[in-house]
């Protein structure tokens, strides 16, 4: 589970060290129209991200009461379903359509403000979260209940796989209401280093750049 985590982590780094390189190398911020439909996109993605975690949740609720081996193992299917074609593409796309707006407009990067920096680190902690609790559950836990021949309803494996699912959907969507109330609220302001800067550079007449925020 370990390395498996750790693969994440190397990947999710590496793809967005690339993203601030690139960046970087784009002297030009994103003109405004742009900008709206980077963040409608956004907004999609987030949007999926939620039907992927509610979903899951629906299904799971609903079998709760199913007792029939086909009705519980379709049940099943479904949830890994969701987690495949919603949960996992909609977290990627929230976070790399967030980061790509972070850089490439006036919030002036991932360390500017204290909401974008919460917010890289909380959908980053959802996905890892989503995929070592949830993950575990429907990609490694599923399939041995789906090929046992005891009835699920008389397996503690399913049993314990609810569990585990109702634990790990919970904590999404806890971080994803989260994340969508300090996208609104944009709170806690700038980092104290880059604020003191600026007013350094603001009372300083001599300074080249002016803070254009
Ligand atoms: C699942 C995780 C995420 C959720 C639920 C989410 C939610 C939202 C929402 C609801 C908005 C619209 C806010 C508005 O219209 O004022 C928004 C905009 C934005 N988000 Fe995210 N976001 C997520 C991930 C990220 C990440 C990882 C970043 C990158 C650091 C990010 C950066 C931004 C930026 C820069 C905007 C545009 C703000 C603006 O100028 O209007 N988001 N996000």
């Amino acid at each position: 589970m370990v390395i498996f985590i750790m693969r994440i982590v190397v990947i999710v780094f590496m793809l967005i060290w690339i993203m601030v390189f690139i960046a970087n190398k784009i002297p030009r911020k994103l003109p405004h129209k742009r900008k709206q439909w980077w963040v409608i996109a956004h907004i999609l993605f987030v949007i999926v991200y939620f039907c992927g975690v509610t979903g899951q949740l629906v299904i799971l609720l609903s079998t709760a009461s199913f007792s029939k081996k086909e009705s519980i193992h379709a049940g099943l299917e479904f949830i890994r379903y969701f987690d495949d074609y919603l949960t996992i593409p909609g977290a990627m796309g929230s976070l790399f359509t967030g980061i790509w707006i972070a850089l490439r407009t006036n919030w002036g990067g991932l360390t500017t403000y204290y909401w974008i920096i919460a917010k890289w680190v909380g959908n980053i902690v959802a996905i890892l979260l989503g995929s070592t609790i949830t993950g575990n559950a429907v990609h490694n836990l599923f399939p041995k209940i789906l090929s046992s021949d005891v009835e699920p309803s008389q397996n503690p494996l399913y049993h314990q796989s609810r569990q585990i699912l109702f634990s790990g959907i919970g904590i999404s969507l806890t971080i994803l209401t989260f994340l969508v109330v300090i996208s609104y609220l944009k709170p806690w302001g700038k980092r104290k280093k880059i604020s003191s800067e600026a007013n350094r550079k603001r009372n300083n007449p001599f300074s080249k750049s002016k803070q254009t925020e």
